[in-house]
């Protein structure tokens, strides 16, 4: 058969698993008529009968025959194919079978024509039932029903209980490259398509084997050679390449897997190495360290943030509200209160109500442009969970700046256009989680900023554009925004 004819035949073949349907529909109303109509209520869907059950047969002999021509593809499994495939023929023969001595009984109703009847009819259900039972793991894996099982009826079906979340390694060094890190990404990722039943473009990835044979165009990967590899390149196609991998729609890698499967392929595409004998550079290793513990690359803060925190008393909020005070949740799903205060407000006197109220739950403050002076920064220093504050162009000055030092959490500070200058900052050398302060148009100076940020290597000071006030004996330059 040439090109185009095979073309066909599939395109056609792809109606299957849509017109599939009719058969289930017209069979299992049939069978449901048959039985209900040996009793007397029912007895008029009798004559009706006959009729369902030729629909049936016709629509199933139409679906067997797509269903051959999508066999062509050979996109599919033989095992599971070869009984899909004859439970479906059979399952057409019986449906007539059914429907000729359905026939035969409505003449001549003898005890041995009712018997073959009866029997014929339960048959193809159970045929009916396997046929897309079989079918059903062709297309979606044998473990598509049970995947989202509860792990209660999991234990009655005699199933393991399934695992929460991906699988946490418990000694990175000894774990297994392949087994432990590349294969559970293929597995999760593209054993959908690519498995022991489906081998979209005859390529299948469940063992190490069918890895390394590659698919209908060769070996899909070439160790060492991360750009002649044919699996990573198709990552990288753009999403709407019909080439790109996984297919559109399907759950795409993320940044991280891509990374681990580039460098796996490019330490030479290991089997049975294990990661300590791998070599192993600071982005690899920064990922890596996640699979051990999902939280190793968070920062303080992040970890703080997603521990949550107490519920505040959604009345004394109302109250605080009713007052025009913005104060709200950080996000819809958390505890944590953002709290904004603008010029009207009395913010001093605010924000020591507030730090009675929610000392534990506010952990951004927008004060800027406020009469906010030092004697309001003294209640801040009682928000030990504040994370971000923005005091520029406020009354604040280096006395202010002292309470700050007290807050273990502050990882945002913006005093742009206060007089704060850099003996107020040098309160900030011992803020652990500090990473960016910014200081323009203040009394800091270049060298001021410098020496906080010695302090820190994940520090970041801004001192803008313009910087108003110039040591004018500094001969050395400085970077104007001092690196991360
Ligand atoms: C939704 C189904 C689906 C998923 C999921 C999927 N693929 Fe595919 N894949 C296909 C189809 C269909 C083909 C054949 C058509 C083609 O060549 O584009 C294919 C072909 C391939 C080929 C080419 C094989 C050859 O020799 O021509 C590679 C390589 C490949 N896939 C890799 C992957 C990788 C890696 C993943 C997971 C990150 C993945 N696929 C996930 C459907 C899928």
């Amino acid at each position: 058969m040439d090109q185009s004819a095979a073309d066909i035949v599939i395109f056609f073949g792809r109606f299957h698993p849509l017109i599939l349907h009719l058969p289930i529909g017209f069979l299992v109303l049939a069978f449901l008529m048959a039985f209900l109509s040996r009793k007397e209520r029912f007895a008029y869907l009798r004559p009706a009968v006959g009729f369902v059950l030729l629909l049936g047969a016709i629509s199933a002999l139409v679906t067997a025959t797509l269903g051959l021509m999508l066999a062509r593809s050979g996109d599919y499994s033989e095992d599971l194919l070869f009984i899909h495939q004859w439970a479906g023929l059979i399952l057409v023969i019986l449906a007539f079978s059914s429907w000729f001595l359905y026939r035969q009984k409505e003449k001549k109703s003898t005890d041995k024509i009712q018997k073959a009847y009866w029997a014929s009819l339960f048959v193809m259900m159970v045929f009916l039932a396997g046929a897309g039972h079989y079918g059903g793991s062709l297309t979606h894996g044998s473990t598509y029903l049970t995947q989202y099982m509860p792990n209660g009826l999991r234990a009655l079906a005699g199933l393991p209980a399934q695992e929460k979340g991906p699988k946490l390694i418990k000694d990175l060094n000894e774990a297994d490259v392949f087994a432990d890190i590349v294969h559970p990404i293929l597995e999760m990722r593209c054993n959908s398509c690519h498995n022991a039943s489906k081998k979209k473009g005859d390529l299948q990835m469940h063992t190490r084997t069918a890895l390394m044979k590659g698919g209908e165009n060769g070996p899909v990967f070439v160790a060492g050679n991360v750009q002649e590899s044919e699996l990573i390149r198709r990552i990288h196609l753009p999403d709407i390449d019909d080439d790109h991998m996984p297919p559109k729609g399907k759950t795409q890698l993320s940044p991280d897997q891509i990374t681990l499967l580039e460098w796996w392929i490019d330490k030479g595409a290991p089997f049975d190495k294990k990661v300590a004998e791998v070599q192993v550079n600071d982005e690899v290793n920064a990922i890596l360290r996640t699979l051990a513990d999902p939280d190793a690359n968070k920062t303080e803060v992040e970890k703080l943030l997603a521990s949550g925190t107490a519920l505040a008393d959604p009345e004394k909020i109302k109250a605080y509200k009713s007052r025009g005070i913005s104060i709200k949740p950080l996000s819809n799903k958390e505890n944590w209160l953002q709290v904004t205060l603008y010029k009207n407000d009395p913010v001093n006197e605010v924000l020591g109500e507030l730090a009675e109220d929610f000392p534990e739950q506010i952990t951004w403050l927008d004060l800027k442009d406020t009469p906010l002076s030092d004697a309001g920064m003294e209640h801040i220093a009682k928000f030990k969970n504040l994370t971000r504050l923005r005091a520029e162009k406020t009354g604040i000055t280096d006395k202010g700046m002292s309470y700050l030092k007290e807050l273990p959490y502050l990882e945002f500070l913006n005093i742009y256009g206060t007089s704060v200058g850099d003996e107020g900052i040098q309160y900030l050398q011992n803020s652990p989680n500090l990473r960016r302060l910014y200081v323009w148009e203040s009394r800091v100076s270049k060298n001021g900023a410098a020496r906080l940020q010695e302090s820190s290597s994940q520090l970041e000071v801004n001192l803008g554009f313009e910087v108003t006030v110039v040591d004018s004996l500094t001969v050395e330059v400085l970077p104007v925004a001092v690196g991360n």
